[in-house]
This record gives structure tokens, sequence and C-alpha cells, in this order.
């Protein structure tokens, strides 16, 4: 069996704020190993296909123009259980209740923004994975 992978994002809040390294350091501090990394400004299109699941929800439009509100940074990382590892390492999505110790329990908190700004995205599925690597690092 291949070693799982993930793709994180480093979300332009994270960006912004110089947390790339911190972000990074945490993945690799874990254990995991980064694969592929690129710094990129995400456009309407290529949000559409990651987000597809969200298309219609309240916060949709928000989230994509906070996500092309500056660029990102997309990575590969790879381990066993990697997935569910990361989304620990990150913490819940509302950084205002995300434990201390995690991604967005350390490093955000409510700014009072319509859609939620919370530092990092990771994959939930080994099914998502797939779909959102493929996005970000086409072969
Ligand atoms: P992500 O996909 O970024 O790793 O975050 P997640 O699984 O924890 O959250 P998800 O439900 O997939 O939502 C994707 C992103 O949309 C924003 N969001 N805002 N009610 C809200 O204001 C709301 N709900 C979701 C967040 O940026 C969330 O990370
Ligand atoms: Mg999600």
């Amino acid at each position: 069996m291949s070693i799982e992978k993930t793709l994180i994002l480093v979300k332009p809040d994270g960006v912004r704020r110089g947390l790339v390294g911190e972000v990074i350091s945490r993945v690799e501090t874990k254990g995991y190993s980064i694969e592929a990394l690129r710094l990129l400004n995400a456009d309407r299109t290529l949000l559409e296909r990651h987000y597809a699941e969200h298309i219609g929800k309240s916060f949709y439009e928000p989230l994509v123009e906070f996500m092309m509100s500056g660029p990102i940074v997309a990575m590969v990382a790879s381990g066993n259980r990697v997935i569910e590892g990361f989304r620990s390492l990150a913490g819940v999505t509302d950084p205002t209740v995300a434990a201390p110790g995690t991604i967005r329990g350390d490093l955000a908190r409510d700014q009072g923004t319509t859609v939620v700004q919370n530092i990092v995205h990771g994959s939930d599925s080994p099914e998502s994975a797939a779909r959102e690597i493929q996005i970000f690092f086409p072969k």
C-alpha cells in the first residue's frame, strides 16, 4: 500500500501574517514529509473545483472572495494517517474554540469577518485528498 498523502493549504490570512514557516514546521515536527509545495494566486475556476461541495452554502461566496484575497501556499504532505493527523494538528474549523496547541487554536481567532479565517485547509478523506491534490498539482 502506498503511503497516504493529504493536501494542505496555507490560506491568505496565514501567508499575509507570515505563518507559512510555522505551518510547515508543525507538519515536519510531527514527522510528516513535504512532497510538493507551491505559492499561487488561486482564481475562481480553481476554487470552484476545490470547494465544489460548498457551492450554494451561505458562506461560499465570502469564502471564495477570501481565498482570492492574496497568495496561498499549497503543499502535499505524506505519512501514515496524515489526513487524520493534519486535521488534528489544524484543530476544529472555528478558531475561537479550536484547542490550544493546534494551528487554528494557537494562531487564529474570530476577526468578525463574514467567513471564518482559519489559516489552513486540510483534506478530510482519502477521496478528497486525491481529488484536491490533482487540482493543485496536476500531473
Ligand atoms: P478546510 O476545508 O478549510 O480544511 O476546513 P474545514 O474542513 O474545517 O471546514 P469546511 O466545513 O470544509 O469549510 C471550509 C472553509 O469554509 C469556511 N467556513 N466558514 N459558517 C462559516 O462561516 C463557515 N463555515 C465554513 C472556513 O474557512 C472553512 O475552513
Ligand atoms: Mg473541509
